[in-house]
């Protein structure tokens, strides 16, 4: 049974870190340093702690410390997880084995190389395409949009560009050309956004061997992703919304709600009403 480690505090806890200099070194290899777990250390703390006082030559990446920027996301005790949000105390064990993201190329220690994220990400055009050009250059009004249309890609818009999906997909590990679950959320994030035109001309890409029909539905990349987007269904809706334009339908009947509806709140007193549209009257 694995020992509950919020009995370790103050205690020494085992950092087994892959390293890897593709400099020095013919393969990777794993090094062990020992520290002492403190009240609320995260494993990205431990990282830090190491580099800092053992051994200043450990790589990895940091920045926001609070799960917003994505660039802690590793391989922790076999998943896929943000260094910064892991406490060592819920691991549930003495010994915490950090390696790189699994299915990218290794930069150097436990940063990998996210190239192949960025790259689908970018094919996929990750942004609004208007074809009334000319609506844009000059507008005349808002292009607002009900609760209901937000609601529509809402939960797709919280990708924080972790990586943590593509590194759970069984389908990425087999097919470097697949295009995976980030840029799949991405694509429906857009498509699904009632101001956008762009569907055609992400088609190319989604609508290809290695586009969304080559996912399986495993749904290992929405266990994974620590901001609770769940990419595995965005792919199930682009495919829905290909065969449902491939009829004839300007665009696939609107799915379920992705959250249940919240009870319409009272105003609490003193909050003040939001502004009135400043163009469009
Ligand atoms: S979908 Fe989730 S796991 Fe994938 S890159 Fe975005 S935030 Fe990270
Ligand atoms: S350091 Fe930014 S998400 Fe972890």
């Amino acid at each position: 049974m694995a020992k509950d480690t919020k009995n370790l505090v103050g205690k020494p806890i085992t950092f087994k870190i892959l390293r890897y200099d593709p400099d020095k070194d013919t393969k990777p290899y794993y090094k062990t340093y020992q520290i002492t777990l403190e009240r609320g250390m995260t494993v990205l703390d431990g990282l830090m702690h190491i580099k800092e006082n053992q051994d200043s030559t450990l790589a990895y990446r940091k920045s926001c410390r609070m799960g917003i920027c994505g660039s802690c996301a590793m391989y922790i005790n076999g998943l896929p997880r943000l260094a910064c949000q892991t406490q060592i105390s819920e691991l549930n064990s003495p010994v915490v084995v950090v390696a790189p993201l699994p299915n990218y190329p290794i930069l150097r220690d436990v940063v990998p190389d996210l190239d192949p994220l960025f790259i689908k990400h970018q094919n996929i055009k990750p942004y609004i395409i208007r074809e009334d050009k000319a609506e844009l250059e000059k507008p005349t009004g808002e292009f607002s949009q009900t609760p209901e249309e937000l609601e529509r890609y809402i939960q797709f818009s919280y990708c924080i560009k972790c990586g943590a999906c593509l590194a759970a997909c069984p389908t990425v590990s087999t097919s470097d050309l697949f295009i995976g679950p980030q840029a799949g959320a991405q694509a429906y994030r857009y498509i699904a956004d009632t101001r956008d035109d762009g569907f055609n001309e992400r088609l190319q890409v989604l609508d290809d061997k290695y586009g969304v029909w080559r996912c399986h539905f495993p749904g290992a990349c929405s266990e994974a992703c620590p901001k609770g987007v769940d990419p595995a269904f965005a792919i199930q809706l682009l495919k829905r919304e290909i065969v449902a334009r491939r009829f004839g339908f300007k665009s696939a009947p609107k799915p379920a709600p992705l959250a249940p509806k919240p009870e319409k709140a009272e105003r609490r007193p003193g909050i003040p009403e939001a502004p009135a549209p400043t163009v469009g009257q």
